[in-house]
């Protein structure tokens, strides 16, 4: 791997201290971060190196699972820099100058900051003279808030760096469990030809999340859960459904399939938005944990909000390979437990020869667990063992569990391939300006449909599946959701 240099614009950051800081140990640890390579913290306040290095620790040891081994420390330590910088001051850039050498060096700059200074900091970057050939820009999301908004950032970055230098993330797309569904579908020749409408009925993604708002009411608010979670996180995860087989597995290849099904989606319009979406908003309830508030009673609340803390939606893709297929949709705040899953329905079979035992055949379904719990079964029927009159049938399970087939190996975070990546130049597991465009462009339609309805989100207790409205969705097509 060519070394690089690694700029973290918001060092002192939550998302930089819970997650980045701690996947770059790791990256540490299994010797992936090449000898030259200096880790430059950026932030406001003035602070010595010593005093970031002392910070970076502590973050560690409140964030890692694991114990800090004293040699990678020492190592990791090493490399850490700390320059302050008013974000907004474009001649306070050049002191990067000292730290980083694109003259030996590419550099990669990490905007865990929020978007609204990206374009500044880009700008900071040209006035130091170091958005050369030899850098690029990582961006977290929200790229905006609608596609306008998208399209000013964009705009603000594509000043100073071309697209192949932005890389976009979607930590959905660092996640093991979500990479797998490319090597399920595309190493598998079972899967690869009974993959489109003449073999599955429909297919039902889910990301279910115990968290409430976790004490980040201004974001969400302006946000809703259809804004957070479903224009990236659930996007990303139908299209790699749905997609069809890249040529290759380079960057361009995968993103021109996932953008082609991100402009098949049909439009959710105001004609159509009651019977294909539910939003809600939960009220308080109860989790593992006990007692907990509604979403109006959260600290930093005001009581009035409509924002939808639950989405359910009735995706349909308009191609030949998903005709009549519907892709169904949920993720909510504050739901019974923390469970992402897809799972994938077959068609039941045409003609039963086993009505005696059972009168309807239950179809198959591919189960693919994408957190926790990760792993991957297949419902079958089983003849029941026995000498009793007739073929008695079970459902029963095929289950790969990623935890007891892969003992030996750790599931690393989704930050660490995604850090990694970017450190190597490798753009595949970034989302494309394009993509983003299309994602925005059809999501907007929903939250223009919704804020011309101008309803109040349906409740729901908090600890539950979420509205008794999306069970109706699914039932309107004789279907029901997975629990
Ligand atoms: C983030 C959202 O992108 O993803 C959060 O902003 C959400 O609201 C989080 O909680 C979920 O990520 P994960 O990895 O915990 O499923």
């Amino acid at each position: 791997m060519e070394p690089c240099d690694f700029v973290l614009f918001g060092t002192l950051g939550d998302l930089a201290r819970r997650k980045l800081l701690p996947s770059l140990y790791q990256l540490e640890k299994a010797q992936l971060i090449a000898p030259e390579t200096t880790i430059v913290g950026v932030a406001r306040s003035e602070s010595t190196d010593e005093k970031y290095v002392s910070l970076v620790r502590e973050s560690l040891e409140k964030f890692m699972k694991e114990p800090i081994e004293d040699s990678v420390w020492e190592s990791f330590a090493r490399r850490l820099r700390y320059v302050n910088i008013d974000l907004m001051q474009s001649n306070q850039y050049s002191r990067l100058r000292d730290y980083v050498d694109q003259a030996q060096r590419e550099t990669v700059n990490y905007c865990a900051v929020a978007p609204s200074l990206f374009g500044a900091i880009c700008q900071g970057l040209s006035t130091a003279g170091l958005a050369t050939e030899r850098a690029r820009v990582v961006l977290e999301k929200p790229i905006g808030k609608d596609l306008a908004s998208s399209k000013v950032i964009n705009d603000a970055v594509g000043a100073f760096f071309h697209e192949g230098q932005v890389y976009r993330i979607d930590h959905y797309l660092g996640k093991e469990t979500v990479l797998n569904l490319l090597a399920l579908r595309f190493a598998n020749s079972i899967f690869t030809t009974n993959w489109d409408h003449n073999t599955i009925d429909h297919v039902q993604i889910t990301v279910a999340e115990e968290v409430g708002i976790e004490g980040r009411w201004g974001y969400f608010d302006q946000s809703g859960q259809l804004r957070d979670m479903v224009q990236n996180h659930l996007l990303q995860i139908l299209t790699l459904v749905a997609i069809e087989p890249p040529v290759a597995l380079d960057s361009d290849s995968i993103r021109n399939e996932k953008l082609k099904v991100l402009k098949a989606l049909r439009p959710i319009t105001r004609d159509n938005v009651d019977e294909k979406t539910v939003r809600g908003q939960y009220t308080a309830g109860f989790l593992t944990g006990g007692a907990v508030p509604g979403y109006l009673e959260e600290e930093g609340g005001n009581t009035r909000s409509n924002t939808e803390t639950f989405a359910a939606l009735r995706v349909d893709i308009d191609n030949w390979r998903w005709a009549d297929v519907p892709f169904y949709l949920r993720t909510g705040k504050r739901m019974t437990t923390k469970r992402s899953e897809v799972v994938i329905h077959f068609k039941s079979m045409p003609h039963n020869i086993f009505k005696e035992s059972y009168r309807k055949l239950p179809a198959n379904r591919l189960i693919i667990r994408l957190q926790p719990d990760e792993g991957v079964d297949i419902e079958v029927m089983n003849k029941v063992p026995g000498l009793g009159k007739g073929v008695h049938l079970q459902r029963t399970k095929l289950d790969l569990s990623f935890t007891d087939t892969f003992k030996n190996e750790r599931i690393p975070d989704a930050y660490e391939r995604l850090l990694l990546e970017a450190m190597r130049g490798n753009p595949a597991l970034f989302i494309r300006r394009d993509e983003v465009e299309q994602a925005w462009t059809w999501v907007d339609s929903i939250q223009n449909s919704w804020a011309a309805q101008n309803e109040a989100p349906k409740p729901y207790a908090a600890g539950t599946w979420g509205p008794i409205a999306s069970i109706t969705l699914l039932a309107r097509d004789g279907r029901e959701w997975d629990e």
